[in-house]
């Protein structure tokens, strides 16, 4: 069978991580799915850095529009980022009959009840492992391992950028402005840090956790919002002498009157799970009446892992998309020599 074809819009961290793991792990990504996937088409303004990063073989466009036209490609990744442009190439897309996979938490949070409807509608998916906690498979946590519970609440760091700032400023005594331009330059921040530092980031992410675990609209509007901008190092310093680190947490919860969704700077007791997770790093903690307590920790921003969730989204689609009905469920994708290869 021939590769499922991919075209990706917006190739900067992510994209260039997505189009060099697809390649290198082809042939394992190949077994998975049960057919190959390939990014034929990139569409990015500045063409020269796209032929720079993904090399000859894939056709390179600046006009996103090209790739949903093009009736080859089936699935769209959309790697641009924020509500204008990206909106509307997404909606295009879904009208085109493309499936789209997409690292937009802004996007999905304030408009995902639009774009999931609009999916639902044309028969198409819409994937975004991606847009919560980075290379954590969350997003499958919630949807499928979890999913024989009553999810009662769900905690974590999930803004890699602000828990950098808090773990920098507590361990070398850096100010807060030196250690975001470093979050900056690591590729940690958003375009536009406001959206980190200000608590939008993260609410976004819970937004869509809390949309999945409870079965409601991704409601951004409801959530109380609050980000680490009022804290000063003496309110870590301090915090650290009573036993406690200050962490910027992401909660979700059933109340009596319904769900709470909020984020603000919280004192986490230093001996729990969440005080120790240090630097970029995301954690989220899960409770399922029938599980108990869960606990997922992993890099929640960057290049590769990121790039690793797309590419489950891309797999997923594919999946589902080849008509082999047994391709549909993940399978034990054996490399035929894995065991020699591993007794060798
Ligand atoms: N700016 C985000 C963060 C990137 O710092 O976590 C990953 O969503």
């Amino acid at each position: 069978m021939k590769p499922i074809q991919v075209g990706l819009l917006g190739i900067g961290t992510v994209g260039s991580g997505t189009f060099n793991v697809l390649k290198r792990n082809q042939e394992e990504i190949k077994r998975r799915a049960g057919r190959g996937i390939e990014i034929t088409m990139v569409a990015d303004l500045d063409t020269e850095r796209a032929k720079a990063a993904v090399g000859g073989g894939v056709q390179v466009v600046s006009d996103a529009r090209a790739v949903i036209a093009n009736p080859d490609i089936d699935i769209v990744i959309e790697l641009i980022g924020g509500y204008g442009i990206a909106k509307q190439l997404v909606m295009e897309a879904i009208a085109a009959g493309k499936h789209v996979v997409t690292a937009n938490k802004a996007l999905l949070a304030v408009h995902g009840t639009e774009i999931f409807e609009a999916a639902q509608q044309k028969g198409v998916m819409v994937a975004f492992e991606a847009a919560v906690a980075g290379g954590i498979p969350i997003i499958k946590a919630l949807r499928e391992g979890l999913t024989a519970n009553s999810i009662q609440w769900i905690a974590g760091i999930i803004n890699g950028t602000t828990n950098f700032i808090l773990s920098e400023m507590r361990d070398k005594g850096l100010d807060f402005g030196t250690v975001l331009k470093e979050a900056q330059r690591l590729g940690y921040a958003e375009a536009d840090p406001t959206f980190d530092i200000e608590g939008v980031d993260a609410a976004h992410k819970v937004t869509l956790m809390s949309a999945i675990a409870f079965g409601i609209p991704v409601q951004f509007s409801k959530a109380h919002v609050e980000g680490i901008t009022k804290l000063a190092a003496q309110d870590i310093k301090y915090a650290e002498q009573l036993g406690y680190r200050i962490k910027l947490l992401g909660v979700t919860k059933r109340a009596k009157n319904g769900i709470e969704l909020r984020v603000h700077p919280s004192l986490v007791p230093a001996k729990r799970l969440l005080a120790n997770v240090e630097g970029a790093m995301n954690a989220v903690v899960v409770h399922g009446d029938a599980v108990g307590t869960t606990l997922y920790y992993g890099k929640g921003a960057g290049s590769e892992p990121t790039a690793s969730a797309v590419i489950a989204d891309l797999v997923d689609i594919t999946r589902l998309h080849t008509a082999d009905a047994a391709q549909r469920v993940p399978h034990l994708a054996f490399h035929p020599n894995a065991m020699n290869d591993h007794l060798d």
